[in-house]
């Protein structure tokens, strides 16, 4: 049985007080979702450390959303992977595609990322997912397969066996467009695919979330296809009760 997690990814929202009032109120419902379906929140980083304190044995993780690709030094504006563990994150997004678009985050600065992830044993939560238009010219498994090949391919077994992959349609994020749940089911199985060539048999455990205007009304459908194993929620995750409604789907 894969692991069933729904990770909110709140992006450059909540003030760190409205921040704080969110994560309670989601520790505070965690039990409306099943204890068969994991929890994360990963809040801005000006957050992370009372965030962490107040879900802390509440069974709702806490993850960033980004970390330097540097171990420490001068990196003005950088926030280390062993700075956030020590606060007691564990998990961090990376590779998200905004951070590709706006921020330059290529395969080389992420395998340095995911290095420096493993090295302080955050659990990576790695982002793939295709552009419309390469959507639309057919090219959305070479671009997806690609962005597996040139950094997940680089870690060990060992390393392996602790990620987290989220596949999100650039063009379904924050555009009210979902993938239909075929759509989903085809690409994860795609990824699922290309994650075995490499790893084999341990690829049936790593589990791989949907992002992308996912909600509570759209989250049963999506849940419930064979490869499709949560979501990495952006918008729907601003709201205790919409996330736990999408966490409810399982
Ligand atoms: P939305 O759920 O707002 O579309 O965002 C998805 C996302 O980018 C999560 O990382």
């Amino acid at each position: 049985m894969r692991r069933k997690i729904v990770a909110g990814n709140w992006k450059m929202n909540t003030m760190p007080a409205e921040g704080v009032e969110l994560a309670k109120a989601v520790a505070a419902k965690r039990h409306e979702a099943g204890s068969n379906v994991e929890l994360i929140v990963c809040p801005p980083f000006t957050h992370l450390s009372e965030v962490v304190k107040v879900t802390r044995g509440t069974g709702v993780a806490v993850g960033a959303q980004n970390c330097a690709a540097e171990e420490k030094g001068a990196y003005t504006g950088e926030v280390s992977a062993a700075m956030l563990a020590s606060l007691g994150v564990e998990y961090v997004i990376l590779g998200h595609s905004e951070r590709r678009e706006y921020y330059g985050e290529t395969s080389e600065t992420l395998n340095r990322k995911m290095a420096m992830a493993y090295a302080n044993k955050l659990v990576p939560i790695y982002c793939v997912g295709e552009k419309l238009a390469e959507r639309e010219a057919g090219k959305h498994f070479d671009v997806v397969g690609a962005q597996l090949r040139e950094v997940v391919f680089n870690l060990t077994t060992e390393q392996f066996a602790h990620l987290i992959v989220a596949y999100e349609p650039v063009w379904a994020i924050g555009t009210g467009k979902t993938a239909t749940s075929e759509q989903a089911e085809e690409i994860h199985a795609f990824i699922r695919k290309i994650l075995a060539e490499k790893f084999g048999e341990a690829a049936e455990n790593t589990p791989i979330l949907y992002g992308g205007s996912c909600k509570p009304s759209n989250a049963p459908e999506l849940f419930a296809k064979s490869d499709v194993d949560g979501g990495l929620i952006g918008g729907a995750a601003l709201d205790a009760d919409s996330f736990l409604g999408i966490a409810k789907a399982f």
